[in-house]
Formats: C-alpha cells, sequence, structure tokens
C-alpha cells in the first residue's frame, strides 16, 4: 500500500522512495523513484535518430528500429485526449490549491527540479469523466488502481531527472495527461543508455506507459534548454501533469 505522510507544508503526499547517494532508501515528499541517474545521453547531433513508422508514430522516435520495436505497444501518446474545455476544468480544480505552495528548487538530489505537487481524490463531475476516461483506456480492467491522483507542477525553469517509479508502491501502468505545455519525455533502457526513444507530449495529449517501458526504461522530463523532439525545438513552458497509476499485484 501507498504510505501516506505528512510533509512540508501540512499536506499529505503520498511518499516516494529515492535512492540517495548512499544507496540508503528514504521516505519522504519525493516519491514514486527508485533510482535516479543524470547519466542520459546528451544528442546535440541528431542523424540517426529513427522515427516511429509512417503514420502511426508522430510521438515516438528513438536510437535505432529495434528499440522503436521493443517499446512498441508499451507506449502510447494520445493526441488532444481532452478538449481546451476539459484542460481549464482541471486547471480550475488544481490551480488554487497548487498556488499556495512553493516550487521546490533547492533539493539537487532529489529526482524532480522545479516542482509543486498535490494529489486528489475528489474530483467535480467534468473532471471525474475525463479521468474515468484515462483509466479506461489505460489500465487493463479490474486491476486495482491507486486511489489519489498525483498532480505535478513543473515550473518553466523545472525538469524530471531519469528515474524509475517505485515498484513497491506502483504497479505495471502509468498514464499521465499533460496541460499548459507540450514537453519531450526520454526512456532510456536501464542496461543500455544507448538505447533511447523520445515522446512528444503535446498539450493536453495522454501517455501510458507499460511493462517494459515503465520498468526497464527511466524516464525524464527533459528541460526547456534540452527540450528537442527528432531534432525540432519543443519549448517548454510551465507544465502540469495528472498522473493515475494502478498498484502492484
Ligand atoms: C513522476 C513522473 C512524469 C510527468 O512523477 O514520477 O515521472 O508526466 N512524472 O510529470
Ligand atoms: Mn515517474
Amino acid at each position: 500500500m501507498a504510505v501516506v505522510s505528512s510533509v512540508r507544508g501540512g499536506i499529505r503526499l503520498v511518499s516516494r522512495v529515492l535512492r540517495q547517494a548512499e544507496g540508503k532508501p528514504r521516505l519522504g515528499p519525493v516519491v514514486w523513484v527508485r533510482s535516479v541517474s543524470d547519466s542520459s545521453p546528451l544528442r546535440s547531433d541528431v542523424q540517426g535518430v529513427v522515427k516511429g513508422v509512417e503514420g502511426e508514430h508522430s510521438w515516438l522516435c528513438g536510437s535505432s528500429a529495434a528499440v522503436l520495436e521493443t517499446v512498441r505497444g508499451h507506449v502510447e501518446v494520445k493526441e488532444n485526449f481532452i478538449t481546451e474545455e476539459e484542460e481549464s476544468a482541471l486547471l480550475q480544480e488544481l490551480e488554487p490549491g497548487l498556488k499556495k505552495k512553493r516550487y521546490e528548487f533547492d533539493h539537487w538530489d532529489d529526482a524532480i527540479h522545479g516542482y509543486r505537487e498535490t494529489e486528489r481524490l475528489q474530483w467535480g463531475s467534468v473532471c471525474t469523466g475525463v479521468l474515468g476516461r484515462v483509466r479506461a483506456v489505460a489500465f487493463p480492467e479490474g486491476s486495482p488502481l491507486l486511489g489519489p491522483v498525483h498532480v505535478l507542477d513543473l515550473d518553466k525553469a523545472g525538469y524530471i531527472k531519469p528515474h524509475v517509479d517505485s515498484i513497491k508502491f506502483c504497479g505495471s501502468t502509468i498514464a499521465g495527461l499533460s496541460l499548459l505545455s507540450d514537453s519531450v519525455m526520454r526512456l532510456v533502457l536501464e542496461d543500455n543508455s544507448a538505447d533511447w526513444v523520445d515522446l512528444l507530449l503535446s498539450r493536453r495529449s495522454l501517455y501510458i506507459l507499460r511493462d517494459e517501458t515503465r520498468f526497464k526504461f527511466t524516464h525524464e522530463i527533459l528541460k526547456d534548454a534540452d527540450s528537442c523532439f527528432s531534432g525540432q525545438r519543443v519549448p517548454r513552458h510551465r507544465r502540469i501533469s495528472v498522473i493515475c497509476r494502478n498498484l502492484p499485484v
């Protein structure tokens, strides 16, 4: 079960497990991650980048045809999954709570830099409808879900370092809505960092990471300065993600 703890500001967040430098797990407000590394390859040269299969994946590119084949069926981006009105409804519910918090920048060892976050169990009717759709498309039928939805607000200067979500607290599937900004999510094979794929997460899209891509690859959200997809610049503004997860079996 998820551990709920009282953290800064008296807000109850589901704790994440972060491996610290000494290798000791720590329970705290930095959530979900089991490993963090800063070793993601820099690719100023886009030669050799392989695009997803024509027509299928305008949102997917990677280091080789083989790695694209590996992630096939285990990663999905559904563009325009929500309407502008639904995005507004989500923001309207989330902004008042988020605005009371400060972005966290100073924890250099955290997996996430320049963020504030919350979780939410109860939603208004429009948002409940949206989340129902997310759950219906993302999770296997009958899969027990983590009740509270995780909301992560990245400042324009914020980013998420490579990590793997805690296998203790989260199950096979991670599904996230992207609000306010396009961004690039990079997946890097843990066993071989030469194997990577980038996902273009357009504003109002839903991404789903399942099984292999969730367990064997690290994921990260690129900082604005590095935010490119297939050689094309993708300006990263403030971005809010609304993330649903299932429970481990
Ligand atoms: C996380 C994470 C991705 C996102 O919070 O563990 O990877 O889309 N978030 O914000
Ligand atoms: Mn994660």
